[in-house]
């Protein structure tokens, strides 16, 4: 189609030079976009400084730029940023680079069905090794998010490179100096993102200090390399550091090399830590403020686990917690963790017969405004209603509405990982503890390339 027959994809005003990132002084861009879908019928599009950048929110839409065939993941401003951390490992990698493919291969043997068995046990140890914490602290308020980000980063060490950061011990561990880098790295890899090019080259104390903590990821990473390069004895376990250090390649021949070993490395403790925290902190925040969900859910695991307190977990039973599972679907729908998708066409596209795409347009499917499409869920679509994932309703779901693992071939390699940790976790905090939130909390969702509930603070009373 000629670009001059297509209509023109809706803008609000916009100041001259600065366009529309006044708007995001001081505000989250996901609490921006949500206000902004409000004005517009699924697509819209916004200036930075001259840059435009389209924001999909419309099933239609999403439908059809994930159906177009052309569009591929986009590495923007904020993904060529995280490069410094994840450089060319599977989330940060352009389609084009070999090692994409590469380690695609290689390290989808780590997330199959086998390999899922093989990690159930260290996902139950690990539940275990936080619900002792959490009843060692049972008589004060602890931070829900901070208390499931050291489950996460535990298991994902554990299960992907057999370590350990001691993330449950009371006293600050490694966990608490990895964390400590990986955020500053993430938020001053995104305010980064803001700056003029010539004022990130300045040598400014900030970009000295993001060298010093990237280092700092890198040291974690290499130790966890040499330690196991140094342990021949567990040489034959299914996981991904040993599939990394060991597999070839089934297309080219070929191992990953070993700095993408450590940008891979990088790239789980990140993608795979605080994604699968963030819903837990989310699903303990929406099982607070609806009890009749909360009885619905611990009558499912009393009922799977009638005997008490269990000393492991089949995945038998991980699969028969349905509700729990519709429970996160419908965390991940209104609050989709991580929150954004960017994509482009190199040859430029034309969506629903009528506006046009440039050639390598960064495009942002905004998921928070998309799984709240109201022409998909209903008026009521911001309410929390975990039966928009029951067997009966899942049919109806139309194509590409509810993506909060993403889509494509750039689809998220952990999703069946994340569910089953995430499962394993609440099912033993619903076996073992009473929730009691602070009445007067509101919810606050902080954006820091992921999302998370703020300052959600808990008390976990022990049931038995
Ligand atoms: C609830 C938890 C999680 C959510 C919501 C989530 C979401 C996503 C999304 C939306 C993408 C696509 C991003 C894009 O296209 O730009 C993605 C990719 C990815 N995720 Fe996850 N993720 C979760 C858990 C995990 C876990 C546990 C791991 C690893 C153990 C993981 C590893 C990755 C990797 C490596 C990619 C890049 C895949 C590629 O491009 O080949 N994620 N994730």
């Amino acid at each position: 189609m000629n670009p001059s027959s297509t209509q023109a994809i809706p803008s609000p005003s916009a100041l001259p030079v600065l366009g529309h990132s006044h708007h995001f002084i001081g505000k989250s861009p996901v609490a921006v976009a949500m206000e902004m879908t409000k004005l517009f019928d699924g697509i819209f599009n916004l200036k930075f400084f001259g840059m435009d950048i389209i924001l999909i929110t419309g099933q239609k839409y999403a439908h059809a730029a994930c159906s177009e065939g052309s569009f591929e993941k986009s590495i923007h401003l904020g993904l060529q940023e995280l490069r410094a951390i994840g450089g060319d490992g599977l989330f940060t990698a352009y389609d084009h680079e070999a090692n994409w493919r590469k380690a695609h291969n290689i390290l989808l043997p780590g997330f199959s069905k086998k390999a899922m068995s093989k990690y159930l046990p260290i996902m139950h140890e690990n539940a275990k090794g936080l619900c002792d914490r959490l009843a060692r602290h049972s008589g004060s308020f602890v931070k829900a998010d901070d208390e499931m980000a050291r489950y996460t980063l535990e298991t994902v060490a554990a299960c992907g490179f057999g370590y350990s950061f001691e993330a449950f011990a009371d006293e600050k561990s490694d966990a608490y100096h990895y964390l400590e880098a990986m955020n500053y790295c993430l938020t001053e890899g995104l305010r980064r993102m803001k700056m003029p090019g010539f004022l990130k080259a300045l040598p400014l104390p900030s970009l000295l200090r993001f060298k010093r903590n990237t280092q700092k990821m890198f040291r974690y990473a290499d130790d966890i390399i040499t330690k196991r390069m140094a342990d021949q004895s567990r040489s034959e376990e299914l996981d991904f550091l040993n599939l990394m250090l060991n597999t070839l390649d089934k297309d080219t021949g070929e191992k990953l090399d070993k700095e993408n070993i450590r940008y891979q490395l990088l790239t789980f403790l990140v993608a795979g830590h605080e994604t699968t925290s963030s819903v837990l902190a989310f699903a303990i925040y929406f099982l607070l403020r609806h009890p009749e969900v909360l009885v619905k859910a611990r009558a499912e695991v009393d009922r799977v686990w009638s005997d008490g307190v269990p000393s492991g977990v089949s995945m038998k039973e991980v699969l028969s917690f349905r509700y729990l599972q519709q429970i996160f679907r419908e965390c991940l729908r209104l609050w989709p963790t991580a929150p954004s998708i960017a994509v482009q066409s190199p040859k430029g596209a034309v969506l629903c017969d009528r506006l046009y795409i440039k050639p390598n347009q960064v495009c942002i499917l905004s998921l928070p405004n998309l799984h709240r499409d109201k022409s998909v869920w209903g008026e009521n679509s911001d309410a929390f209603d975990p039966e928009n994932f029951s067997a009966e309703n899942m049919k109806n779901i139309p194509e590409n509405a509810y993506m909060p693992f993403g889509q494509g071939a750039r689809t998220c390699i952990g999703q069946h990982f994340a569910m089953t940790e995430a499962i394993v976790l609440l099912a033993m905090m619903l076996k073992r503890f009473d929730f009691e939130g602070k009445e007067d909390y509101q919810l606050e969702v902080s954006d820091n390339l992921t999302i998370k509930p703020e300052n959600l603070w808990v008390r976990f009373k022990p049931r038995f």
